[in-house]
This record gives C-alpha cells, structure tokens and sequence, in this order.
C-alpha cells in the first residue's frame, strides 16, 4: 500500500510506551466466572442472552479506568469491544445483540474513545473473530459454505463499523480465530481495509496474519520482531471471577513488565471490571502500587529497552542511549557486582533517591558500593549507571 506508513514508523509511540492496560468487559461480568463462563458452562444462547437485559451498569464511567490507568503508567488501553460471547459493547448495525439495543442502551465503546482521547490516552480495540452464538462457527467453512460465508461478512461489517465510527484507532487487538486459517477469515483482505481506513493502526497477530507484533499469553518470551506480552492480573481470568484469589502482587507486576523492557517487549496488564462498571478494588490498588514505582524509576521502563548484559544474580537490565538501568530484585548488601560492562562508567546513582554511589571498575567487573544494608524500594530498587558511549559487553571469556 502507497502510503502506508512504514511498520517500525507506525510501532514508534508503542514501543516506547511499554505498559498498556487490557480490559475485559461484558455480559460475563454477571455470573462473575469468567469470560469463558457461556462455553465452560454450555449456556444456552437464550439463556445467556437474557444478561443482556440485566446489564445496567450504573456506576461505568470510562473516565475513571482511563485516569486508573494513567496513575498506572499505563500508555495504552485495549478494551473488548466484543469477545467470543458475541456481545458488542458499541452500537453495531449487524447485529442485535449489543449494549445499545439492551437493557444498557449505551454505546460503551464510544465512552471510552471519548475518555481516552480527552485524556490523550492512546486507544485499543480488542475483537473477537469467533463468534460462539454462530452455527456457522462451529460448522466451518468446509462443512457450511453459505453459512460460513455469512459469519465472515458480518465478522468483516463488525471490523468496519469499529474502524470508521470512532475515528482515529491505535490498535486493533484480534483474537479467536482458531481452529480457522487465515483464508477462512479471508484476514489479508480484511486487514487490507483496516488499513485503508486506520492508516497508522498497529495490528496483532491474531488474525492468523504476522502483521505488526506478537502476542505471548500469559509467559513472557522475546521475540525478534515487536511482541507484547499479556497477563491476567489473577492467576487465570480475564473477565471478572472473584474467585480467583491470587492476585500478583505488585512487585510482580514491576518484575513482569521489566522482564518484558529486558526483552524489548511491551506488557499489557489486564483488568475485570464488575457488572456495575468498576475496577475491582484489589486489581486497582495494584496498578496504583506500579504507578507509584513508575513515577520514580519510568526513565529505565518508557523508550527503553534490553542491554547487552544481563545481571541476574540481582535482577534484570535495561537500557537507554548511554545509560543501562540495574534492575535490583534480590539484594546483595552494602555492595553490588556488576559484571561484563566493556564501557568506561562515569556516574552511578539510585533512581529512588537520586542518590549517588561511589563506585570501582576493575577490568570487567563494576562494584557499587555504599548501598544501604536493606533495598530502599522492596518492589524494585533501580540502579542507574551513566557509561561513556553505547553499552557494550564484554563476552564472559575471562576463565579461560
Ligand atoms: C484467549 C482467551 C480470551 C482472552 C485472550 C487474551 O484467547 O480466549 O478469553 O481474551 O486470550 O489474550
């Protein structure tokens, strides 16, 4: 395509923005067992569709997720717009099972472009291919050729009503295409429009087609090209599910996602929000808790990215121009080694505190001294080094 922005063009604000908040919402919020509750529990459509006329949800206000996620230090949000249930949250003409044309009578997609434009928050939209309710679905193409030819047109329709009736989208996050292939879901030509209409949209990998980036779920595994990894907040559910008591703490969360800058990915945290429209309150004191440690230390998370050694003995590493960031997790004491820098080091100080440490290289190894007895920040205390130059490595070559 002419004028298509170049992928890495495109990717720029991403990449450097690392952290992004996924939100699953929906009919599930109900029975409150999870997004996968219709399938898990083999709910009859009608009965499933019954939600929807109970799905008033007072106290939504999108402003309030997106201000969340900026206490967060979050960059972008992702927002179902519809999952594999088969409910829209926007005002889709292809069908009727949607928040405008029940009970809601709200079209919740617009509310939240809305907040996070005004907000100048960058704007996600997650869609499901996969449509449970559709026979067609369950037949496939093989078995039901008109049937499934008619599941993909309204599939397509759905993707064109969200990429022209909200302008300017940042991302289309797809999933469930499976068990289908990329011809099935005819996915080139579909991304083709989306990218005629959003040109500077960025596209997951979802579709069946390689597009823009990556999507690990629930791991976090590098890649050689641009990747995001994404994590429920509990152990398990996307959707709300009460049930699921083991919420990461938030200095795994500061872990998860700068293993992800380690591993020049970003790390995009989901949320449940109830039936009512809130964020649960654990999930939100969390984000906040990450928030708080990313108003200290974001310069080693925003636009940075891995270094060319790791540390492991304390934790991970990033990097930015001249500087690499010691991510210390595990607290050696009054002193630290780091290892395997080739660079002359000209400043070593605590983000935290802004405090400076003296500090000794002796050919390849660094030692940071006068570190107080115990780590300042529990979550992750962040020790900066300011080298002269690019870093660079020295291979572990030194036993030989
Ligand atoms: C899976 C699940 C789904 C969730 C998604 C997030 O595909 O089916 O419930 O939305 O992962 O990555």
């Amino acid at each position: 395509m002419s004028n298509e922005p170049k992928a890495t063009e495109r990717l720029k604000w991403w990449t450097e923005a690392r952290f992004g908040m996924f939100i699953h919402w929906g009919l599930y919020a109900i029975p409150a067992r999870g997004e996968w509750v219709m399938y898990c529990e083999r709910i009859p459509k009608a009965e499933y569709a019954c939600l929807a006329e109970r799905f008033r949800p007072r106290r939504f206000n999108a402003d309030e997720w997106v201000a969340l996620a900026q206490e967060a230090g979050m960059r972008y949000l992702v927002l179902t717009t519809r999952h594999h249930d088969g409910f829209c949250l926007w005002d889709s003409q292809v069908s009727d099972f949607t928040a405008v044309k029940s009970a809601a009578q709200r079209d919740f997609i617009a509310e939240y472009v809305a907040a996070c434009r005004k907000a100048g928050m960058r704007i996600g939209f997650y869609y499901s291919l996969l449509d449970w309710r559709w026979p067609a679905y369950w037949e496939g193409p093989e078995k039901d050729p008109e049937g499934w030819a008619e599941f993909r047109e309204y599939v397509h329709a759905q993707v064109r009503e969200l990429m022209t009736q909200y302008g300017k989208i940042d991302i289309l996050w797809y999933d469930g295409a499976w068990p289908h292939s990329a011809e099935d879901w005819q996915s080139e030509g579909l991304n083709a429009m989306v990218r005629r209409l959003q040109p500077d949209i960025i596209i997951n990998n979802r579709s069946r087609v390689p597009e823009d980036f990556e999507t690990p779920e629930q791991h976090i595994r590098p890649a050689d090209r641009p990747w995001e990894s994404c994590m429920t907040i509990d152990d398990l559910w996307w959707g709300y599910h009460p049930g699921d008591p083991n919420l990461k703490s938030p200095r795994q969360l500061v872990r998860n996602l700068v293993k992800c800058v380690a591993g020049n990915g970003n790390f995009l945290l989901n949320v449940g929000p109830k039936a009512d429209g809130t964020i649960p309150a654990p999930q939100a004191r969390r984000l906040r808790a990450v928030g708080e440690w990313l108003r200290r230390n974001g310069e080693s998370i925003y636009g940075a990215g891995p270094a060319p050694f790791g540390q492991a003995h304390l934790g991970q590493v990033t990097a930015k121009g001249n500087t690499v960031y010691v991510h210390v997790m595990f607290w050696p004491g009054r002193e630290m080694c780091v290892a395997g820098i080739k660079n002359r080091v000209q400043r070593a100080c605590m983000l935290a505190t802004g405090e400076e440490l003296p500090f000794e290289q002796q050919q390849d190894r660094l030692f940071v001294r006068g570190l107080p007895p115990r780590a300042p920040d529990p979550i992750d205390t962040v020790v900066a080094l300011e080298l002269e130059g690019e870093p660079e490595a020295i291979p572990a070559s030194f036993w030989k």
